[in-house]
């Protein structure tokens, strides 16, 4: 597996997601399942694992402490603050976005915990609370980095402003937003703000959430928990319009040798050296089929077709529904 830098960290140029074996597209696999996608990842050269304290309500750091901690010493782990499942007082946790200082200090000690080790490697936060200063939340996240107990620091969902006033209390190491074929808006000016600040760029859902692999998804089925179906471009309307673009999708994969999952990462491994692509995937076989995406050389003009044929214009409905949008900092295409 070749290697890209996050701050003073050699990472394997795709990571794995670690979300979809906790929360998300349906329910948790179990135990032994997860255990095979997380160990093949690292005998397959993995050496950047993502997780946070959202996933799952902390059971995906509990799962990645206890399969991954007697190795360690072999990759970067990052993890997140700032957004996580909080009881209300009836039992049911509910995701709450919390940027506070003292908040953020406590999440840090859960999660080294639960990862059962004695310092995070990349700590995001995951959210910016915009009912907190960036410069306070990162303050707190600096004052962890002193502290020893992480490594360095990260935001995701963030714009180039917020990331430059952030960036002045503490030096930022990588920005994790989505960033896929179908989602542009980090080419509007986090992409460049990231390379001026010599910050790495983590990519994630770059396989579209599982629209830009084999088969066309089945969105009509999706599990009842599946955050999808929140999504507009997930709707069964929208969903219809961009099937169509897959068949030439597929076509472009064929030309360029390699599988339609692989041809969206190495489309991200391709655009700039300091971009590093975290699939999420709950299967060894399509583990396997992401990773050899960093072998894939793609020709420029395949590229410009490939740009053409899928991007912001082209897709049919947002990333987001009004709630999520609300939620994130990140420039959008007017
Ligand atoms: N910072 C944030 O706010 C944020 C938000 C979302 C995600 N993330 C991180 O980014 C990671 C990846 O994002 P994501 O999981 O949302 O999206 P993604 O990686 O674009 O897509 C994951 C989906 O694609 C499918 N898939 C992956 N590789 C495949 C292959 N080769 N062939 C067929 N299907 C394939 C998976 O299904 P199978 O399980 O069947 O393979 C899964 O349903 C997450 O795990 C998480 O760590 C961060």
């Amino acid at each position: 597996m070749k290697n890209r830098k996050i701050a003073s960290f050699s990472v394997s140029a795709i990571g794995l997601g670690c979300m979809n074996l906790s929360h998300a597209y349906g329910p948790p696999v179990n135990t032994e399942q997860a255990e095979r996608v997380l160990l093949a990842a690292l005998d397959h050269g993995v050496t950047l694992f993502d997780t946070a304290a959202l996933y799952g309500f902390g059971a995906n750091e509990t799962l990645l402490g206890k399969v991954l901690k007697p190795h360690r010493q072999k990759f970067t782990l990052a993890s997140k603050c700032g957004m996580q499942g909080v009881d209300p007082g009836n039992g049911q946790k509910v995701r709450v976005i919390d940027g506070r200082p003292e908040t953020l200090r406590q999440t840090c000690e859960d999660a080294l915990r639960r990862l059962q080790t004695d310092v995070i490697d990349l700590y995001y936060l995951h959210r910016w609370d915009k009912k907190v200063p960036i410069e306070d939340s990162v303050g707190a996240l600096s004052d962890l980095v002193r502290q020893g107990k992480i490594q360095a620091v990260g935001l995701s969902e963030v714009s180039a402003d917020t990331l430059r006033k952030a960036h002045a209390v503490h030096p930022i190491a990588a920005v994790q937003t989505e960033y896929s074929l179908w989602t542009r808006n980090p080419e509007i000016a986090v992409l460049q703000a990231c390379r001026e600040l010599g910050a790495a760029f983590v990519a994630f859902s770059p396989v579209a959430r599982g629209f830009l692999c084999g088969a066309p998804l089945d969105v009509a089925n999706f599990d009842a928990k599946d955050i999808r179906r929140s999504m507009p471009r997930f709707t069964p309307e929208h969903h219809a319009a961009n099937l169509a673009l897959l068949p030439a999708y597929h076509a472009l994969a064929r030309e360029a040798g390699c599988s339609p999952a692989q041809l969206a990462l190495a489309w991200l491994l391709h655009k700039a050296p300091h971009i590093i692509p975290i699939p999420g995937t709950t299967s060894v076989p399509h583990l396997l089929d992401d990773l050899a995406a960093a072998d894939v050389q793609l020709e420029p003009g395949l590229l410009a077709r490939l740009e053409a044929l899928i991007n912001q214009q082209t897709v049919a409905g947002n990333r987001y529904n009004a709630q999520a949008n609300s939620e994130v900092d990140t420039e959008v295409f007017g």
